[in-house]
C-alpha cells in the first residue's frame, strides 16, 4: 500500500512569532486526530526548522526542507546542504518545486543531482513536476511533465526510485486559486504512473505516492483525493492556516 501524504509547504511565509503560534495550534489539533495510514510533513523556512523538528516530537509530524544544495559542504553563501538537513533529522525535502525553477533557473541537470545528493543523504525527495499554461494551452502537458521526469529521475536505480514522492503541481494552478479539475488531477497522475510503470515496472510504480498540489484547500482537497492515483496533496497557501491544513489531512 503506498503512503497517503500531506506536506504543507509554507514557503517565504511567517515570522518567528507567527511560526511558533501556526505549529502550536497544529500540534494541539493533531494531536486530536487519527493519522494512522496518513503521513504529514510541514517544510518551513529553515530558520524554524529546529523549533518545527521540537514540535513535531510531541506528535505524528514530519519536517522537511523546502530545497537543498546540489553540493555537500563549502562555499556556497545562502545555501543549505543535505548533510546539514540529515543531521536534523529531517525525513523529506521538496526539489524541483516550480518556484525554483523559475526565479533560481533550476533546471533538470542541477535537479538531479539535488535528488543524489538527498538520496544519499537518506532524505526522500518531494519532487515537483508541472507544465505551464501555455505548455497545457499547446497540448504538451503530458510530453513536458514526462521529460521532467525522465531527465531529473531516471537515472536512479529501481531501489533508489523506491524513495521518491512525486508532486503534480501544474504551474497555472499554484497560488492562483485556479485548481486542476479532479478528473485533470486523476489523467495526468494515472499518466505519470504508466510513465513509471514503463521504466521500473508495475510493482514499484504502485508504490510511489504521487500528490498534488496547486490551489489545493479545505474545499476541494476531498474530490482531488478520491481519486484512484492522488495520493495527497503538496498545499502551499492553505498549510499556513492550522484549521485549513488540518481539514485537508482529515480529507485524505
Ligand atoms: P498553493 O501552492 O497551494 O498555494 O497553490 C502549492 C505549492 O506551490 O506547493
Amino acid at each position: 500500500m503506498r503512503k497517503k501524504i500531506v506536506a504543507g509547504n509554507w514557503k517565504m511565509n511567517k515570522t518567528f512569532q507567527d511560526a511558533d503560534d501556526l505549529l502550536d495550534e497544529l500540534v494541539d489539533q493533531l494531536d486530536d486526530l487519527d493519522l494512522s495510514g496518513k503521513k504529514v510533513v510541514i517544510c518551513p523556512p529553515a530558520l524554524y526548522m529546529e523549533m518545527a523538528v521540537d514540535y513535531a516530537d510531541e506528535v505524528p509530524l514530519s519536517v522537511g526542507g523546502q530545497d537543498l544544495s546540489a553540493y555537500e559542504f563549502g562555499a556556497y553563501t545562502g545555501e543549505i546542504s543535505a548533510p546539514m538537513l540529515q543531521s536534523m533529522g529531517l525525513e523529506y525535502c521538496i526539489i524541483g518545486h516550480s518556484e525554483r525553477r523559475k526565479y533560481h533557473g533550476e533546471n533538470d541537470a542541477l535537479l538531479a543531482k539535488k535528488v543524489d545528493i538527498a538520496l544519499d543523504c537518506g532524505i526522500n525527495p518531494i519532487f515537483c513536476i508541472g507544465e505551464v499554461l501555455e505548455e497545457r494551452e499547446a497540448e504538451k502537458h503530458f510530453e513536458v511533465v514526462k521529460s521532467q521526469i525522465e531527465n531529473a529521475l531516471f537515472h536512479l536505480k529501481a531501489e533508489e526510485f523506491g524513495n521518491i514522492v512525486l508532486a503534480y503541481e501544474p504551474v497555472w494552478a499554484i497560488g492562483t486559486g485556479k485548481t486542476a479539475s479532479p478528473e485533470q488531477a486523476q489523467e495526468m497522475h494515472a499518466f505519470i504512473r504508466k510513465v513509471v510503470t514503463d521504466k521500473y515496472g508495475a510493482d514499484l510504480a504502485n508504490e510511489v505516492s504521487i500528490l498534488y498540489g496547486g490551489s489545493c484547500n479545505a474545499k476541494n482537497a476531498s474530490e482531488l483525493f478520491a481519486n484512484e492515483d492522488v495520493d495527497g496533496g503538496l498545499i502551499g497557501g492553505a498549510s499556513l492556516k492550522a484549521a485549513d491544513f488540518v481539514q485537508i489531512i482529515k480529507s485524505l
